[in-house]
């Protein structure tokens, strides 16, 4: 399992200060920035574009970690390589059979590829090109809303894409994205998940780094 990183996500920050936010990020130990973009017809909720990844890009040197729930992302690729991303993932259920594609596409444009699914996809759906990714992300809750309750059943499905790699003498990080706090987080780890998103957990500490330290260690050091 690779190294543990947290990865706090914008989409529970202040949107009118989000320069502010990623600077607070970087100073607090982020080691990527989670950056949620949702363009109202994959999922309900528009927040942002490619605007405002070269906005943030400014403000700070921690890799971004860009989390498409858009349609069609394959169109899109190259428009985020240019504003500065650094991983890009895309949704299975956006790309169907062009999964495979999207992934190569991101990877040619220099950036990590990563594949997403929501959690009533079967994961066994996205084993065909997962070699085509350099990270798996597990949505533990329903794209398009910071703030909600972890759905636990989509553990296993982190355990059965790790057993997968596994079995498959392949190494990629697994990313789990939604609902995790301190309650959670040892369960998320078990799972073989070594990327942890963080939104409502990290922005509404009133100690950030002692939170993203909690996350990442386990305990206070
Ligand atoms: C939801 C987003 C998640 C969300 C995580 O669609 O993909 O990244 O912002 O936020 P929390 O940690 O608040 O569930
Ligand atoms: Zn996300």
């Amino acid at each position: 399992m690779g190294r543990i990183q947290i990865a706090p996500s914008i989409l529970s920050a202040d949107f009118a200060a989000m320069g502010a936010a990623v600077e607070k990020l970087e100073a607090c130990g982020a080691d990527l920035i989670h950056c949620d973009v949702m363009d109202g017809t994959f999922v309900p909720k528009i927040t942002f574009g490619t605007d405002m990844i070269a906005a943030v890009r400014k403000h700070t040197k921690v890799p971004l970690d860009v989390h498409l729930m858009i349609v069609r992302p394959e169109e899109k690729i190259e428009e985020f390589a240019k504003a500065g991303a650094d991983i890009l993932t895309v949704h299975a259920e956006a790309c169907g059979e062009n999964t495979a594609r999207a992934l190569r596409a991101i990877r040619g444009c220099g950036m990590r590829a990563g594949i997403a699914v929501s959690p009533d996809t079967d994961e066994k759906t996205i084993f065909d090109s997962i070699s085509e990714a350099d990270m798996v992300l597990i949505m533990s809750v329903y794209p398009g809303l910071g703030g909600q309750k972890m759905i636990e059943r989509t553990l296993e499905k982190a355990k059965s894409v790790a057993r997968f790699l596994e079995k498959q003498g392949m190494v990629r990080d697994i990313e789990m994205d939604g609902g995790i706090n301190e309650e959670n987080i040892a369960k998320v780890k078990a799972s073989g998940v070594n990327v942890i998103v963080a939104g409502n957990t990290v922005f509404r500490s009133s100690d950030m780094a002692k939170t993203i330290r909690l996350l990442r260690d386990g305990d206070e050091k």
